[in-house]
């Protein structure tokens, strides 16, 4: 696979008659077009196998309209409220990181909802959690507040292009929209997921951390907690863990970074049903903080 495979998705292309929203790039010290090549990368690798999901994905990012919705979700944020991008970049890092979380769980033998209660396999699973991660705050384009409501509309017309195309059985295609809208619903962990799909977008949400990314809900171009602890989490790698499936490693260029895993990571954890299988390790200090 080379670099001329990526869908136009991943890259600045907008569709010819769309016109490009101004949009500054003060909210990440890191190139956003290079973060989102990595999570593109490790997208395709968690889906391979999932065929249901592999479709969902290709016609997500070819023949939807999501890359103006994420664009404008990008312009709203960044740009009219000054908080952190939660657009197309923030969706990817989420989807790679949510997958990875699904993939930990399974391989050691936790069960989705979806799987559990008989109504789809892991391939069903992992569509469930790559289209709540890549959607779950569309809502954004339209205002941050109550985004959750607006994500859950615009999403709407999007599972009608997906769905009918993967699910035969009307019934089956309604009851993973469910799951999906369900996961977009707690992914702030308030309300809380219900359901282990749900958990883990929650979780992987707050994962998109590193390098100044944390989630805000306020101005960050101002000296504040917020800003100074986000600025300070370096890393986040996603891995199995020594006692637990799912091991968080967040790197910290200073103990600021603290306040943003206890405000906005834990929290998330603790909310969902699966809190008993992932812990919080922060390395530089040999600490395990959940
Ligand atoms: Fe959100
Ligand atoms: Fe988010």
């Amino acid at each position: 696979m080379t670099s001329s495979d990526f869908e136009p998705v991943y890259d600045e292309v907008l569709p010819s008659d769309c016109i490009a929203l101004p949009v500054s790039d003060h909210h990440s010290p890191l190139k956003d077009s290079d973060i989102r090549l990595s999570a593109g990368w490790k997208i395709r690798d968690l889906i391979v196998g999932y065929p249901k999901t592999q479709a969902a994905w290709d016609i997500l990012t070819k023949e939807s309209e999501i890359p103006v919705i994420w664009d404008m979700a990008e312009y709203i944020t960044t740009e009219k409220l000054r908080m952190n991008d939660h657009g197309r970049t923030h969706a990817l890092v989420t989807a790679a990181s949510s997958l990875r979380i699904l993939e930990l769980l399974q391989s050691s033998g936790i069960v989705p909802d979806v799987v559990k209660t008989g109504i789809g396999d892991p391939d069903d699973a992992s569509l469930i959690v790559l289209l709540s991660s890549l959607c779950h705050d569309i809502g954004n384009s339209i205002h941050r507040t109550c985004h959750l409501h607006h994500s859950l509309i615009l999403v709407q017309p999007i599972l009608d292009r997906i769905l009918p195309a993967i699910y035969d059985n009307p019934y089956t295609s309604m009851q993973v929209r469910l799951f999906i809208l369900s996961s977009i619903n707690s992914h702030h962990g308030d309300p809380s997921p219900l359901t282990v799909e749900g958990s883990i977008v929650s979780i992987g949400d707050a994962s998109d951390m590193a390098k100044g990314r944390a989630d805000h809900s306020r101005d960050i171009t101002k000296a504040s907690i917020h800003a100074i602890s986000t600025l300070s989490v370096d890393r986040v790698d996603i891995t199995k863990g020594v006692t637990k499936p799912v091991e968080i490693q967040i790197s910290l260029s200073h103990i600021a970074g603290m306040y943003q895993i206890q405000e906005t990571l834990i929290p998330k954890i603790k909310a969902g049903t699966i809190s008993s299988y992932v812990s919080v390790y922060i390395p530089v200090q040999h600490q395990y903080v959940y």
